[in-house]
């Protein structure tokens, strides 16, 4: 295949059922990886899956809660036996949780605190625990986060508890990173500009003021975790790269 081969590989990726990490799934199974598809939903899970089948490719729908550790434990195993393999690329995608705790800080009750952050940090641990000793052991690893710009920025748009948890799961795998360069595991976050899939009000505006002049789309996702998930990659890590059409520039 040349550069960005994943063939051999088995990938993880969460929240696949649709957008960004379908886009993810799809792009990593055309690399050669087989996949492991997880959403909540097992009916997202199963469309991705079909996908990928109907291109040539390799997946299995493995539906769980990223919250829930003995369940992600649990279809961790699966995923590896199901693909004859081990996890050796995570992609912890699923961040968006049931409710946002949209608004200004001041205005929201303690008790939806946890949401945001309960996916978005204590998800990705999960997952990152579940699969690291198999990772170890096979002296190979790629993890990729989904984080957002709202992890790397302030914004006056109601998102400080979502923010709060992608800046949390940012930090994390950093520290990540340094305990496990020498095992040959990388860990870098991806922060995502506004996508397609946002919709709402105002888009084509918002749009408009990206200067690449659109939003983001899912194979512009998968084709930067193509590149991080493979073994050109292996000098990457630790890092946070911006991907939002230039956006933000740091
Ligand atoms: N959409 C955007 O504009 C945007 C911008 C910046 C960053 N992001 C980030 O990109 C990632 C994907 O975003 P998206 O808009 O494609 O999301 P989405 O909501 O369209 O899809 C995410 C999928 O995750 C699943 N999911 C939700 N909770 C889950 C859980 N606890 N366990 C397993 N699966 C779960 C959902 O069922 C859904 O199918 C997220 O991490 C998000 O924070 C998105």
């Amino acid at each position: 295949m040349g550069m960005f081969d994943l063939t051999g590989h088995v990938a993880l990726v969460t929240g696949a059922g649709q957008n960004a990490g379908a886009g993810i799934a799809r792009a990593l199974a055309r690399q050669g990886a087989a996949v492991a598809v997880n959403d909540l939903r097992p009916e997202r899970a199963e469309e991705t899956c079909a996908e990928i089948e109907k291109a040539g490719g390799r997946a299995v729908p493995v539906p769980f809660d990223v919250t829930d550790i003995d369940a992600v434990r649990a279809e961790v195993a699966r995923a590896a036996d199901a693909l004859d393999g081990t996890v050796d690329i995570l992609v912890n995608n699923a961040g968006i949780p049931a409710d946002m705790g949209y608004g200004p800080f001041r205005d929201i009750a303690p008790e939806r605190w946890r949401g945001p952050v309960e996916i978005n940090l204590f998800g990705a641990m999960n997952c990152v625990h579940a699969v690291l000793p198999g990772m170890r052991e096979a002296g190979w690893g790629r993890v990729v986060q989904i984080s957002s710009g709202a992890g790397r920025t302030g914004l006056a748009i109601g998102v400080s508890l979502y923010g709060a948890g992608k800046s949390g799961v940012e930090g994390f795998i950093r520290h990540v990173s340094q305990e496990e360069a020498k095992a040959g595991i990388t860990a870098n976050t991806l922060a995502l500009g506004l996508m397609q899939s946002a919709g709402g009000p105002g888009i084509d505006r918002i749009a408009e003021g990206i200067p690449v002049g659109r939003l983001g789309r899912p194979e512009d996702v998968g084709a930067a975790v193509a590149f991080l998930a493979s073994s050109e990659a292996s000098w990457l890590t630790g890092q946070t790269v911006d991907l939002n059409g230039g956006s933000h520039t740091r």
